[in-house]
């Protein structure tokens, strides 16, 4: 077994050559048979081995609650912080008048609360909910992921690339001359100019805001031969300051560091993303993002901003705004554990390991990051086990959005990090799979070096020449995430 196992290695590097040099397309990739080996008839062949299938949805592990080694008062803080997460808001409390729901658990759900996108989603029930008058559009359904829309462009053909929210709160009890219109969706689509992100799940962001910015960058150097032979280069999204266009507003500026957060790393923290998602997908907004999107008067039940400190709180938990609270819930949040033996048995699993570094998924899906110092013990000098690099990858035409967010151009997408992979239901930045074969071949877009070429199609190139038990076994990695 281990012998066979190594010649397959061989073999990929091999092909990884041939790709690079842009001889083989991804078509003739996809023709070549799978499992072709230097000794391919060299005796009578057995039965084929049978096709490798994604084992579906791991179930049953606990996921989510808090780091190990929070002290007392961390615990009772992440507690009461949990609970703002979890709570459901209402037009009184400054939901809307446009949103895309009324709580951050319901779409970070899945398998435990900061979770990703459940298997009902919410958004259908949402839509009419308190005989509000919204359509649902068609790119939504009880059994797919729940969405947020981005338009392309605006009307004049200049970049948009922002959300555009899909519900209002016209025809709810609360407001009723509240008189407001869901963007022209069907519209957006016939002309395809509306693209889609499914919720990122949160467990250990802490520990993927405490990696400095040393160790990504140490990280990106490393391995540099091996990468550049395979075409994977990679960046941090530095977030750069001003970038004003004469004559508007300035919208927004930050430090120059590199921002991690988000399907193309485009929020720095988890505090400016609580803050960031709160106002754009419950329209609530807060001390960071203090104006409303929609400023209609007779839309708006609750003061501005919405959500603010309480100075006259008794406890510090009262006094923190809920943007704070959704931070330190998250901050404190612990990463998903793997499983050890599930799918396939852990011999299974550590074969798939080896074969995940051996064809490169890892020189982009880094394993390990380590963090840097913090006051909290759970996250001082810890590993993150994150399988990303953090960085934003060309992911080639088949993936792109063509949206822009700081450095992050149309066609580029953070390393998702797969930890916690296991018990995810929807894949890739638009949901548009649940099958980790599907997403995996979705990696590969793209002639040779070309510009529309994704970093990845060697690598995908590599997984395609393994026998299908390899496969099999890289799959059972994956689900064992
Ligand atoms: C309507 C669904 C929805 C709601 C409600 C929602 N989110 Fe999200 N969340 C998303 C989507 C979609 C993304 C990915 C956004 C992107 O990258 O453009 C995301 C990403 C995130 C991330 C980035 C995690 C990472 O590592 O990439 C954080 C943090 C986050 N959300 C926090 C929150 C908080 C806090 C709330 C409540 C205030 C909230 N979200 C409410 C859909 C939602
Ligand atoms: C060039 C860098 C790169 C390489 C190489 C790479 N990936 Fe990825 N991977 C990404 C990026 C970027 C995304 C997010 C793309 C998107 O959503 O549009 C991603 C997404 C994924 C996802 C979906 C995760 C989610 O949260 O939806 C899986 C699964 C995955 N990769 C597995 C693999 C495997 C297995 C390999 C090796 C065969 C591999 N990747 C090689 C960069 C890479």
């Amino acid at each position: 077994m281990k012998r066979k196992h190594f010649t397959q290695i061989v073999l990929a590097t091999t092909f990884t050559g041939l790709a690079v040099g842009g001889i083989e397309t991804a078509a003739q990739v996809a023709a070549a048979p799978a499992n072709a080996t230097p000794t391919a008839g060299a005796a009578p062949s057995p039965a084929p081995a049978p096709a490798a299938t994604d084992p579906g949805v791991r179930t049953g592990d606990s996921v989510g609650g808090p780091l190990k080694g929070l002290t007392p008062a961390q615990l009772e803080l992440y507690e009461a912080s949990k609970t703002a997460f979890m709570s459901a808001e209402d037009v009184r409390d400054g939901l809307g008048p446009r949103m895309n729901l009324d709580s951050c658990v319901g779409c970070h759900m899945q398998p435990a609360p900061g979770g990703s996108s459940p298997w009902l989603n919410p958004q259908i029930a949402f839509a009419t909910s308190n005989d509000k008058t919204n359509s649902v559009p068609s790119f939504l359904s009880v059994n797919g992921p729940v969405r947020e829309a981005r338009f392309v462009q605006n009307p004049d053909g200049t970049p948009d690339g922002g959300v555009h929210a899909l519900f209002t709160i016209t025809g709810s009890r609360d407001t009723p001359t509240c008189p407001l219109t869901q963007p022209d969706f069907a519209g957006a689509l016939a002309s395809h100019n509306v693209v889609f992100r499914i919720p990122t799940p949160v467990f250990g962001g802490g520990l993927i805001e405490q990696i400095p910015d040393a160790a990504i960058l140490a990280n990106q150097a490393s391995n540099a031969a091996a990468k550049q032979a395979l075409g994977i280069g990679g960046r941090p999204n530095i977030v750069l300051a001003g970038g004003a266009i004469s004559g508007q507003p300035n919208f927004n500026g930050n430090d120059g560091t590199a921002a991690r957060f988000g399907w193309k790393a485009q929020n720095k923290s988890l505090l400016m993303f609580s803050g960031e998602a709160y106002n754009v997908e419950m329209g609530i907004t807060n001390e960071l993002f203090p104006t409303e999107r929609d400023e209609t008067p007779s839309c708006q039940l609750a003061t501005t901003p919405n959500d603010v400190t309480d100075a006259e709180a008794t406890s510090l938990a009262a006094m923190l705004g809920d943007v704070e609270k959704f931070a330190i819930f998250m901050r404190f949040l612990a990463p998903p554990a793997p499983s050890p033996t599930f799918p396939g048995g852990a011999e299974s699993i550590a074969r798939g390991s080896s074969l995940f570094s051996a064809i490169g998924c890892a020189h982009c899906h880094t394993p390990t990051l380590m963090t840097g110092s913090s006051t909290v013990a759970a996250l001082d000098h810890q590993p993150a086990n994150l399988y990303s690099d953090l960085l934003i990858h060309n992911m080639g035409s088949g993936l792109a959005d063509g949206v822009s967010q700081g450095q992050a151009g149309p066609q580029e997408f953070r390393t998702a990090p797969l930890w916690g992979l296991g018990q995810r239901i929807f894949f890739l930045h638009d949901g548009r799979t649940s099958d980790l074969l599907v997403a995996i071949q979705q990696h590969q877009s793209g002639n040779g070096r070309s510009p529309s070429a994704s970093e990845a199609n060697a690598v995908v190139t590599n997984f395609n020449r393994l026998s299908e038990p390899s496969k099999q076994d890289l799959l059972n990695f994956l689900r064992s995430l």
